[in-house]
């Protein structure tokens, strides 16, 4: 049972965080306690709002994320008028402060979640009882599985997360929620009470991986015990209330079995996308945020032989890669004073001292971009990584740029050699405007010509037009270039695989 709270105690501060894996390995060893103090949140609740009359949450004791509840669709809430809704809030209101009022929350630390929620279950019936209040069956329930998301988990996100079927989350402010299902958005009818709940809530998972999102520093990167990658920005940056945005970590993978399935690619296409992998080239995932970059990659890694030495370098770590020999490395940003960053840049350099046969990039995006080029230059064959750019040729401008931006004083030209040595294949990944997410380039890297880097595309998708529901009919077809990669291919014993795909007769 609780331990109630004792007349002279006052508030006592949380527990320290129970050890959670990912939240140590984000954490940098040398920052200060996460935890931030009960006294010190208060600043982070913007005061442009109107103080909330009820007394919020108070920290949370546990700092892991805590475990989904089992999703409720609430039929019953569903069907009410927007008058027994605004009962039933202020109902819960009321219910919450009296918990708050009769719980300790630092006993709760030491309980499992599931006996947290019965001690919620059983407190809330005595505190309805106690109030008189008259509730149905499932009116109860609703009560107590807002109050149980509260306090364990992300209050009104809690029945978005445990939907496996969206990938993005954005909150837009305390009353607007978006999410993307099947590539597309859709509004939900999620809200929060008021800024400082949906504060509240962003706090919380910022402090699980040490760090803290107030007025100072209203741009915070996090992440959920599960792997999903947050990023919050408050206000005063964000106009109308903290925009939090969450990309949902996918347990299942989807592999190369899947983009057919969802026809991003043809079966050929697969192939020829296996042999690439398997030959060791050297490529570049290009495309938009969202469009399915990482998730290619992590196709890609797929087919890599299992007795390869691979390291992969990522910001937070998404990659899942099914090979036993693999060193999974993740940049670490700054602490609260600022110190103890360990960048993109550093791992990179760093792999290159750990004999890596393959190095995996997750996001190319800044000055690593020519240590990773070196790499792929000397004999670090079959290395990958995503870039974020809209066709192949822009792919290259950006990495050109990339490296110019870390300050290297190389002639363009020098430069252009330098990709054009090192990249052999850039695949393109989009999210068309149907919601629909294709391979729309396989193009491949064939040398300078002058100044300019020369490419080749091997298979592009051709939109068509539209069906009558909307969806965009297109190809994907072979341009009939015989790719520059086929001695490659044969020196692998991959000739004919390749050859049967591309409808060459192998030569
Ligand atoms: N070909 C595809 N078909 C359908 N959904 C996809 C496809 N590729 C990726 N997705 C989904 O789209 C979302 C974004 O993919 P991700 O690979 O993270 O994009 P990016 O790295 O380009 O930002 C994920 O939820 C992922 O499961
Ligand atoms: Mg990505």
């Amino acid at each position: 049972m609780f331990g109630r709270r004792g007349s002279s105690g006052g508030f006592t501060p949380p527990a320290k965080p129970k050890s959670d894996e990912d939240a140590e390995k984000a954490a940098p060893a040398s920052a200060p306690a996460p935890e931030p103090k009960p006294e010190a949140e208060k600043p982070t609740e913007p005061k442009v709002q109107a103080a909330p009359p009820k007394p919020e949450p108070k920290p949370e004791p546990k700092q892991k994320i805590a475990p989904k509840p089992e999703p409720d669709p609430e039929p019953g809430e569903a069907s009410l008028s927007a008058e027994a809704k605004e009962k039933l809030d202020e109902v819960k209101v009321n219910v919450f402060n009296d918990l708050m009022e009769a719980v300790d929350l630092t006993e709760l630390s030491s309980l499992t979640s599931e006996q947290v929620r019965e001690e919620i279950n059983d407190m809330v019936s005595e505190i309805i009882s106690m109030r008189g209040l008259v509730l149905s069956l499932q009116e109860q329930k609703t009560v107590i599985q807002d109050i149980c998301n509260d306090i364990l988990g992300l209050g009104p996100l809690e029945p978005l997360l445990v939907r496996d079927d969206i990938a993005d989350l954005m909150v837009n402010g305390p009353d607007v929620t978006y999410i993307e299902v099947n590539g597309k958005m859709e509004i939900t009818d999620v809200k929060f009470r008021d800024q400082a709940q949906l504060m509240n809530i962003c706090q919380r998972i910022v402090s699980a991986v040490g760090r803290r999102v107030d007025e100072a520093s209203p741009i915070c990167d996090a992440r959920l015990a599960d792997g999903s990658r947050v990023n919050v920005i408050a206000p005063p940056l964000a106009i109308d209330g903290t925009a939090l945005t969450i990309r949902k970590f996918k347990k299942d993978k989807l592999t190369l079995e899947n983009l057919l399935q969802f026809r991003s690619i043809t079966p050929e296409l697969k192939t020829v996308l296996e042999v690439i992998s398997a030959i060791r080239l050297n490529c570049l995932i290009s495309g938009g945020t969202g469009s399915g970059k990482t998730t290619l990659l992590n196709c890609m890694t797929g087919h890599i032989d299992s007795d390869e030495r691979i390291i992969t370098c990522e910001d937070s770590a998404e990659l899942q890669l099914q090979q036993p020999h693999v060193v999974r490395l993740e940049t670490r940003p700054p602490n609260l004073e600022g110190k103890g960053e360990i960048s993109m840049r550093d791992l990179v350099k760093n792999c290159l001292r750990m004999r890596p046969e393959r190095i995996i990039v997750g996001e190319v995006r800044g000055p690593e971009a020519f240590d990773l080029l070196q790499a792929m230059n000397t004999g670090h064959d079959g290395s990958m990584g995503t870039v974020h750019a809209n066709n192949p040729r822009e792919a290259i401008s950006r990495i050109e740029n990339m490296i110019m931006m870390g300050g290297y004083n190389l002639p363009s030209k020098a430069m252009r050699e330098q990709i054009s040595g090192a990249v052999h294949i850039i695949i393109q990944a989009a999210r068309l405007r149907d919601g629909s997410r294709k391979i729309t380039h396989l193009t491949e890297v064939v040398g300078m010509e002058g100044e300019v880097v020369t490419l080749q595309d091997i298979c592009v998708y051709e939109i068509e037009g539209e069906d009558e529901n909307g969806n965009l009919v297109g190809r994907h077809k072979f341009t009939g270039m015989r790719p520059s990669f086929w001695d490659k291919a044969r020196y692998y014993g991959l000739e004919s695989k390749l050859a049967e795909a591309m409808q060459f007769v192998g030569s």
